[in-house]
């Protein structure tokens, strides 16, 4: 068994606990789809920074892409003691729970490939975030993902900034927004759910109000031409590509509902 070095203290604070079955399944499937080699070969161990109440988040996470990486290694990190201990007997081969906050606790050598912190900064304030993201950074191996959301309840509605490790730090991938496509949404609805760096710089008229609104627009012009909204998102997609913002236009990305912006969003890539 490896001994973890437990941090003088976890940084950050406990805050609700509210989780749900298969409210982060799209982080798995957009990995999956993205990133399908890294995870094979994963670097590291997969994080899942604040599990909430109980760690079915983790336990879902652990099924799904052990079939990419038999041997994937998920630690469900919660700064609620409580939580912790309400969560071990769940751990199992391949998923371990450990106390702990934004300062990873890792065992020495070992880093976070994967870090997915779902729900967590939202409720935190926003001058926050950068201590968060710097903390997270140190326990992070080469080329290691970090995955930052909001989602709404049941992850119908899920926003996510994704980040790399670099030798210069985390540097954004982007942003994914990612709706449901069982049912039908409205491209605004998304806007609710922005993570904690974006949410409260969405006012009328500014840059994100403009996407979003240039989205609605896409997105009613193409659902006035048809009811698959798999078809319909890709379609509306590829109308926002036309207007200007750099996304990524893979059709197996689109067709799952993962709008995949570039560091440079809010802003036009190009008039
Ligand atoms: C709303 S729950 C999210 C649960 C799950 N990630 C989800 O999205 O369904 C947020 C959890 O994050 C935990 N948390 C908050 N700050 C944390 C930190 N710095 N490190 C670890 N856990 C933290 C809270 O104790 C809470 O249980």
């Amino acid at each position: 068994m490896r001994t973890v070095k437990r941090p003088t203290r976890p940084l950050g604070q406990p805050t609700r606990g509210k989780t749900a079955p298969n409210r982060l399944r799209k982080t798995d499937v957009f990995l999956a789809l993205a990133y399908p080699e890294f995870i094979r070969h994963l670097p590291g161990v997969y994080v899942d920074l604040g599990y909430g109440a109980y760690p079915i988040t983790s336990v879902e996470t652990l099924a799904r892409l052990s079939r990419l990486k038999p041997d994937l290694q998920v630690v469900g990190v919660e700064i609620d003691p409580e939580r912790v201990a309400a969560a071990l007997p769940d751990a199992r081969q391949g998923l371990t729970f450990r106390l702990g906050g934004f300062n990873l606790p890792l065992a020495p050598g070992e880093r976070a490939a994967v870090v997915r912190a779902f729900n967590v900064l939202r409720q935190y304030a926003e001058a926050e975030v950068a201590a968060a993201l710097a903390a997270l950074d140190a326990g992070m191996a080469p080329d290691g993902l970090l995955i930052e959301g909001t989602s709404s309840p049941t992850g119908q509605l899920m926003t996510f900034n994704l980040y790399q490790k670099t030798p210069e730090g985390l540097t954004s991938r982007g942003l994914v927004l990612a709706p449901g496509l069982r049912q039908d949404f409205a491209p605004r609805q998304l806007q609710t759910v922005l993570p904690k760096n974006y949410i409260h710089h969405a006012a009328p008229d500014g840059p994100i109000d403009a996407f979003f609104a240039a989205w609605a627009r896409a997105w009613s012009s193409a659902r006035a031409h048809g009811n698959d909204l798999r078809q319909v998102f890709t379609a509306a997609a590829r109308r926002l590509r036309a207007d200007g913002f750099a996304l990524d236009t893979r059709p197996a990305l689109l067709r799952r509902g993962f709008l995949w912006l570039s560091p440079s969003w809010p802003q036009r890539a190009s008039q």
